[in-house]
C-alpha cells in the first residue's frame, strides 16, 4: 500500500448551511453561474434562498437551468457558453450529483481549447485532461454520489451514447455547502437509489483494492454500517432530519477519497452500470443495486475470504471459517434483501432491460474500461462474456 493524498474541497457540513452559500462563494468571485437541475430547486424553494443568500453578499447570479440526471454534453457546452458570454468568476452547482458533474465540467470548459469531450473520454488516446476551471462551489440537495467533494464527473455524449468519467485536480470543488435539510424533499426512491450509490462507492474499493489494508476496512465496514442503520430511517421519514443528515455524511465521505486511500482499486460495478444508464434512463443508483450484488456474486467465487469478513462484520452472519464461500453468499443474500426492503430494483427486468443487447453493453464496458487485455479491471478481471453473465 502506498499513497499520496490532498483533498483541498473546504467543506461545511450544517443544517441551515445554505444561510452561509453568499458568504462562501463571495471569498472566490461576485459574478456566479447559478447550476440546477430539472425544477426540484424551484419547488422546494431552495433556489430562492440561495439567491436572498447570494444577493446579500453582494453576489450577482447567472441561471442555468435544466441540467437532466445523467447530464448531457450538449447541456455542458450551453452552461459553459453562458458562463463566457456572461463573464462568471465562479460556478455554483445546486442540486444532485448530475447538476454538480455539468457545473464541474462547465468550469473547465470555459477554459478548454479544443472539443470538450476530449477531456471526459476516460482512458481513450484522445482524452486530454483539463487543467484550469472555473473556481465551483457545490451544495448537494440529494445524497450519493460524492461528487460535492471530489475532483470527478460523468457525463453522457448523446450522439454516441457514450457515458464516461473524467477525475481531475482543477474539478475539486473549492468548497462544499452541505446542508442536510436541502434533502428532505428527496423522494423515497431518489432515497435509496443514493444510499445503493454511497454504499457501491465503499464496496467497490472493498473488494477490487489491494491486499492488507485493514484501516480502509474498517472505514469502509463503518459506512456501510450507518448506511444500513440510517438509511432505512431517511426512506421511511423523508423528515427525519438526523437520518438524512447521517446519510448525508456518509455519502460525502465515501467518495471523497478517504475511504479508497491506497487501495488503488478500479470500479467495475460502476463501469458496467454507467454503460447500462447511457442507454437506457435509469438512475445511476438503481443500476448500481442491479448490478452490485451479481458482480459479487460472481467475484466471491475467487476471494470467498475477503466477501465472507464483510458477511460477518458488516451484516453479522456468524463466522464459519470451515465455509468462507457459504458465509460470503449469506453476506450477499442479506446486502440484496437490504436493496429491496428500501425500494431498490435488484434485476435487470425491473430496470425494463431486456437481454438483447447485453453483449453489446459488455463489449462496450471493455471498450471503456481500455484495457489492454481486453478485460474489465477488477477483482477478478473480468471478460466480456463474463459481464453478459452476470448480468443476465
Ligand atoms: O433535476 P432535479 O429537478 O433537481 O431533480 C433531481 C433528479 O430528478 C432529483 N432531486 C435532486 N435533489 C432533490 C431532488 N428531488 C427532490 N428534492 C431534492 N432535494 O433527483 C433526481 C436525480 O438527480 P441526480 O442528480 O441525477 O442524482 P444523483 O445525485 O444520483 O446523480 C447521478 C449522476 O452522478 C453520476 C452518475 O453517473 C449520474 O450521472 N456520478 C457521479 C459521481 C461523481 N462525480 O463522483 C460518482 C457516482 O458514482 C456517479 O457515477
Ligand atoms: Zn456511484
Amino acid at each position: 500500500m502506498q499513497f499520496e493524498f490532498q483533498n483541498p474541497t473546504r467543506l461545511i457540513f450544517a443544517a441551515g448551511a445554505l444561510a452561509r452559500l453568499g458568504e462562501v462563494v463571495r471569498r472566490h468571485g461576485k459574478r456566479a453561474l447559478l447550476v440546477t437541475g430539472g425544477g426540484s430547486v424551484k419547488r422546494s424553494g431552495v433556489f430562492a434562498r440561495a439567491v436572498v443568500s447570494l444577493n446579500a453578499a453582494g453576489v450577482t447570479v447567472i441561471e442555468c437551468s435544466g441540467v437532466e440526471p445523467n447530464p448531457r454534453l450538449s447541456t455542458v457546452l450551453r452552461g459553459a457558453e453562458l458562463a463566457r458570454r456572461e463573464g462568471c468568476d465562479v460556478v455554483i452547482a445546486l442540486g444532485g450529483g448530475s447538476t454538480m458533474d455539468a457545473a464541474k465540467v462547465m468550469a473547465a470548459a470555459v477554459y478548454y481549447e479544443g472539443d470538450p469531450w476530449d477531456m471526459i473520454a476516460h482512458g481513450q488516446d484522445r482524452q486530454r485532461l483539463p487543467t484550469r476551471a472555473l473556481p465551483v462551489v457545490t451544495v448537494p440537495t440529494l445524497a450519493a454520489t460524492g461528487s460535492e467533494m471530489n475532483c470527478g464527473a460523468v457525463i453522457t455524449n448523446e450522439q454516441t451514447t457514450e457515458k464516461s468519467f473524467v477525475m481531475a485536480e482543477c474539478l475539486y470543488p473549492v468548497a462544499a455547502v452541505v446542508d442536510p435539510e436541502l434533502t428532505v424533499s428527496v423522494p423515497a426512491d431518489q432515497t435509496a437509489y443514493g444510499i445503493c450509490d454511497l454504499i457501491t462507492h465503499v464496496t467497490e474499493g472493498y473488494f477490487n483494492g489491494v491486499d492488507g489494508t485493514p484501516v480502509q476496512d474498517r472505514f469502509a465496514e463503518g459506512v456501510v454500517a450507518t448506511a444500513l442503520e440510517w438509511g432505512p430511517k431517511a426512506v421511511a421519514d423523508g423528515n427525519d432530519l438526523e437520518a438524512r443528515a447521517q446519510i448525508q455524511w456518509a455519502s460525502v465521505v465515501a467518495l471523497n477519497g478517504w475511504v479508497q486511500i491506497g487501495t488503488d482499486a478500479p470500479f467495475p460495478v460502476h463501469m458496467i452500470e454507467h454503460v447500462l444508464s447511457a442507454h437506457h434512463d435509469v438512475a445511476h443508483g438503481a443500476g448500481l443495486a442491479v448490478v452490485n450484488p451479481a458482480w459479487m456474486r460472481y467475484a466471491a467465487e475467487s476471494r470467498p475470504e475477503r466477501f465472507a469478513q464483510f458477511a460477518h462484520r458488516v451484516f453479522g452472519v456468524p463466522a464459519k471459517w470451515s465455509d468462507p464461500a457459504g458465509c460470503a453468499q449469506e453476506g450477499i443474500a442479506s446486502f440484496e434483501s437490504f436493496l429491496r426492503s428500501i425500494g431498490c430494483p435488484t434485476r435487470l427486468s425491473e430496470l425494463r432491460i431486456g437481454d438483447a443487447l447485453l453483449a453489446r453493453y459488455a463489449q462496450e464496458t471493455v471498450r471503456i474500461a481500455h484495457d489492454d487485455q481486453r478485460r474489465l479491471p477488477g477483482r477478478p478481471a473480468l471478460s466480456e462474456a463474463e459481464i453478459v453473465n452476470l448480468l443476465r
